[in-house]
């Protein structure tokens, strides 16, 4: 038997795409008396197997997020650890995203990203280019609203040399412009540690998302919790606006 069959998983009620608001670190660590950083460190190995499960499922898309632009507000050693983190963990797990046959892919700006980071997504980028398993984004000093602010210049330096008409923008004008151009939009948006909010996550590509929200903190989401989230999302109806009649 398959494992998604063994999950009792329908495949054609699988999300493409899935989502993710990483949270509750630093909840785990302080409710075990460590430090913030414990918490860090240990969300790297829910990191490692929501992807390694997700490839097994045959999710098409994982977009994971891990450092907002907002998160410059946090302590700098916070900010420093987290940054050695990231680059660690693009080193050590390089060899694991190529054995899973993982398309790695990221959005967020480049801008304030110090070069040894920026030099490992580009490697990463580099190697995977042609894999042909699932995609796994990064969201990276990424945040949505950033990402519209982006893509409204871009429209606006092609207007103002004249290769766009302003009456020629639609939606899909601009959904390209985004970091996430030509990537299909999430079906299931996740956020573990009980927050009821979006944090500026991916604003435009997740208007028809399906919401899913859990209590468990990040270093604590295993695959029992993401087979509830999916179990939970193949019940959904999802209407778009319109009547499933
Ligand atoms: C999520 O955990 C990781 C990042 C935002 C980088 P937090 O660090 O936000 O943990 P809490 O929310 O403070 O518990
Ligand atoms: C969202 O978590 C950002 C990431 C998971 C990277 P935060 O912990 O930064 O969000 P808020 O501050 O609770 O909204
Ligand atoms: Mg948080």
């Amino acid at each position: 038997m398959n494992r998604l069959a063994a999950a009792g998983l329908d495949p054609v009620k699988l999300p493409r795409h899935i989502a993710i608001i990483m949270d509750g670190n630093g909840r785990w660590a302080q409710e075990r008396g460590k430090e913030r950083i414990q918490g860090h460190l240990q969300g790297v190995v829910s990191v490692r197997r929501t992807i390694e499960e997700c490839g097994r499922l045959g999710i098409g898309q994982l977009t994971l997020y891990c450092f907002s632009t907002e998160n410059w507000k946090r302590p700098q050693p916070e900010i420093d650890f987290l940054m050695a983190l990231l680059n660690e963990y693009l080193i050590k797990e390089r060899p694991e995203i190529m054995r899973q046959d993982i398309r790695f892919s990221v959005i967020g700006r480049r801008e304030g990203l110090a070069d040894f980071v920026l030099a490992e997504i580009d490697e990463s980028l580099r190697v995977s280019a042609n894999n042909q398993g699932m995609t796994l984004c990064l969201a990276i000093n990424y945040s949505g609203r950033t990402e519209i602010v982006d893509a409204v210049r871009t429209l606006a330096e092609r207007a103002r040399v004249g290769t766009l008409q302003p009456s020629d923008i639609d939606e899909a004008t601009i959904a390209d412009a985004l970091y996430t151009a030509a990537m299909p939009e999430p079906d299931l948006l996740i956020r573990t540690a009980g927050e009821m909010r979006i944090s500026n996550y991916l604003l435009w590509q997740i208007a028809y998302a399906e919401l899913w929200v859990t209590e468990k903190c990040w270093p604590d989401f295993d695959e029992a919790a993401l087979y509830q989230a999916l179990h939970d999302y193949a019940r959904r109806e999802r209407r778009f606006g319109g009547l499933n009649i």
